[in-house]
């Protein structure tokens, strides 16, 4: 009886040492996981508010054209690069303004479904408007945004026939 008792207590020492070794390997593989997670490409506020620039300039130039598909696909690119920069800027405070955005993008949809060019052009002006006021919250005052005067690409038709 006494031996059964030390077989089984020895089995269940070995079994408890078993689940450490376990749980030891899952701590390690999750730390490696996590430091390849930390130094994993994700683009940075800069990066997304070039790509902003480069859509607020089409939207225009789409605008002005009539071309409403394309303004409605470029109204749309801006949007999901402002919801990208709340997920992957979460470091960042500024992302506590940015919403001030969305009032302005809205006015320029309306718009845009009722194929309105003067609604258009006034909220245009409202939405760069407010591309300035966030800036200027955020102490990058001195990165001003106005209406584009020529098309950033000569490679892209704005106008279609
Ligand atoms: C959260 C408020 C906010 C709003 C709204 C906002 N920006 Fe920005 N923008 C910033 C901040 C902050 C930076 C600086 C980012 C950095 O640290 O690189 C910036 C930087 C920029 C840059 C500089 C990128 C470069 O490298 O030259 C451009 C261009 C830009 N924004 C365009 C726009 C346009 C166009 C709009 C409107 C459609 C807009 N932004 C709306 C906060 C904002």
């Amino acid at each position: 009886m006494k031996s059964a008792i030390f077989i089984l207590l020895i089995f269940t020492l070995f079994a408890c040492n078993q689940q450490t070794n376990n749980k030891q390997d899952l701590q390690t593989k999750i730390d490696s996981l996590q430091l390849k997670l930390n130094s994993s490409y994700k683009p940075g506020f800069g990066e997304f508010m070039s790509s902003i620039q480069i859509h607020h300039e089409k939207l225009w130039f789409a605008g002005i054209n009539k071309n409403w598909k394309l303004a409605d696909f470029e109204i749309n690119e801006i949007k999901e690069s402002l919801d990208d920069i709340k997920k992957f800027c979460t470091d960042r405070p500024e992302i506590k303004f940015i919403d001030m955005i969305n009032e302005p993008l809205e006015n320029i949809s309306n718009a845009i479904q009722k194929k309105n060019d003067t609604d258009f052009k006034n909220n245009y002006t409202l939405l760069t408007t407010t591309c300035n006021r966030c800036h200027q919250q955020t102490q990058h005052e001195f990165n001003v945004i106005t209406t584009p005067t020529t098309p950033p690409f000569s490679n892209q038709v704005f106008k279609l026939k």
